[in-house]
């Protein structure tokens, strides 16, 4: 069945971020039609039985880079196999980050980012887009792309030296203007100057393998980064999204700066959550250029389980994947000189199961935070809800019944990514997306994917989020500083 009529899931245990509740689903025409105990066959309606089974949002991995062309090659799942794997992992929107090159127009880059995924995609999909440079045409560009485009936030990089690292004072221009126009602002926080230095004297000392990666940019670099950025987006009255927190120290800080007031989130990603940076030590140089990622995965081996109670707790909100997959072949580039293995990772299609079998199996979290930071919280900062992120009536019917119990092995051998390694190898999980339907369509089936390329739809994301705004423009009211009145001296 690729189209789709009515579609009725029966019997199963609904779960959204507030409750969980015994109710059928009816599904017609793309969207949520009905939520209830007992619902009425309707006519033609296919019937799938959720019976011991929970039917849940589908998930939303706020953090891809498909087909992304990075560091002299292109990440090898593209919007076709990313969003496959995604859906037969149980995600059913995914957020991508259009990056600009140095003195490229977003607006251009944009373009060319929405032509490709629109020829591809099989979920949903939206956009952040970097601010990889600055400039007045990008300020510019930005409140286009907010006013017009269905974009929301915006990625600045305070790593990536030379190529698209901002300095303090773009960063604080950036945040300024995403303030003005109702984005949130997002940054990949680790400290780009640090790293190319301490690159530098890694590689003069003789290590030029992956290990090298590790050593050059440890937890501080990130932490100082995260520091950094929380100040200079406070400052200006900015809300900040910090993407892929990689360690304890930086979600420390995160934790830290919400409990003073900042309007801040952190995002960690499945592979921060489910593995760990020994791997960067393997013997194998493959094994360990298949693990190199910017921020890295850390050498400390308590930090996922450190990550998951953060994120439990809510001291970070959402999960991305940050899925930017490369071959070994294609890591191979950097064989000789760790800083040019190509950055990125696998995730998008076990990011749910990580997740469950970690959080949800380890008593950590219970399904509705399993919900809330799987999808809900996403949908909410990045103002779709409840379009997306909870089974409502006249919400889009994206939505998976998972069957929380069954357990597979994660294997590259049997991933749906095209990445010839997969850094969960081998661990066996719990929580399998049994049936998936990705705004009405069945996606999924009994474990089979059947896809459909060019099926899934862009999805804007307006500015002004009232998840992240609301406080932001009541503080600009009670918050104004005012000069002293010295009129009676
Ligand atoms: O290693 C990573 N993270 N690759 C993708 C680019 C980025 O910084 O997110
Ligand atoms: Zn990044
Ligand atoms: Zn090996
Ligand atoms: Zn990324």
């Amino acid at each position: 069945m690729t189209d789709q009529g009515p579609l009725l899931i029966r019997g199963g245990k609904v779960v959204n971020d507030d409750r969980i509740f015994d109710a059928d689903v009816f599904v017609d025409k793309g969207i949520i039609q009905a939520v209830g105990p007992d619902l009425a066959v309707p006519e033609g309606a296919f019937v799938i039985d959720a019976a011991g089974k929970y039917v849940m949002p589908g998930g939303i991995d706020t953090h891809t880079h498909m087909q992304l062309p990075f560091m002299g090659t292109a990440a090898i799942d593209d919007f076709y196999w990313g969003t496959r794997a995604a859906l037969a992992g149980g995600t059913t929107m995914i957020i991508d980050f259009v990056l600009p090159q140095r003195g490229e127009s977003l607006l251009d880059a944009y373009s060319k980012w929405r032509n490709w995924a629109d020829e591809k995609v099989c979920c949903d999909y939206g956009f952040h887009v970097g601010v990889t440079w600055w400039s007045e045409q990008v300020k510019q560009e930005m409140a286009e792309l907010v006013k017009d485009k269905g974009v929301n936030s915006f990625k600045m990089f305070m790593a990536y030296k030379d190529t698209w690292q901002l300095l303090d004072e773009d960063l604080l221009k950036a945040f300024t203007q995403c303030k003005a126009i109702g984005a949130l602002a997002q940054v990949h926080a680790e400290n780009g100057d640090v790293i190319k230095e301490m690159g530098n004297r890694m590689l003069a000392a003789g290590i030029t393998g992956p290990e090298g990666h590790a050593l050059c940019r440890p937890e501080e670099v990130e932490a100082e980064a995260t520091n950094r950025a929380c100040v200079l987006a406070n400052q200006v009255g900015c809300p900040l999204y910090i993407v892929h927190v990689m360690s304890r120290a930086a979600a420390d800080v995160v934790s830290a700066k919400r409990r003073q007031g900042h309007v801040v989130y952190g995002e960690p990603v499945a592979a921060g959550l489910g593995t760990d940076g020994t791997h960067y030590w393997s013997t194998c140089w493959r094994h360990a250029a298949a693990h190199v990622m910017g921020p890295p995965l850390r050498p400390d081996p308590s930090t996922p389980a450190y990550l998951m109670d953060m994120l439990a707790n809510n001291d970070l909100q959402c999960t991305g994947t940050d899925n930017c997959t490369f071959t070994s072949e294609q890591k191979a580039l950097g064989k000789g000189d760790f800083t040019k293995i190509p950055n990125g990772v696998n995730g998008v299609e076990d990011r749910m199961s990580i997740i469950w079998e970690r959080g949800v199996c380890s008593g950590k979290m219970d399904p509705r935070r399993f919900v809330a930071v799987t999808s809900t919280s996403a949908a909410k900062i990045f103002n779709i809800y409840p379009r997306k992120g909870v089974i409502a009536v006249g919400s889009d019917a994206d939505l998976i019944v998972w069957n929380g119990e069954t357990s597979r092995v994660i294997s590259a051998s049997t991933h749906h990514q095209r990445c010839d390694f997969n850094v969960f190898e081998g661990q066996t999980v719990r929580g399998v997306a049994e049936w998936v339907v990705s705004r009405g369509r069945v996606c999924v089936r009994q474990g089979q994917v059947e896809a459909v390329r060019a099926a899934g739809r862009f999805v804007p994301t307006p500015g002004y989020s009232p998840e992240v705004y609301l406080r932001v423009q009541q503080r600009d009211k009670t918050r104004t500083p005012h000069a002293v009145d010295r009129s009676e001296s």
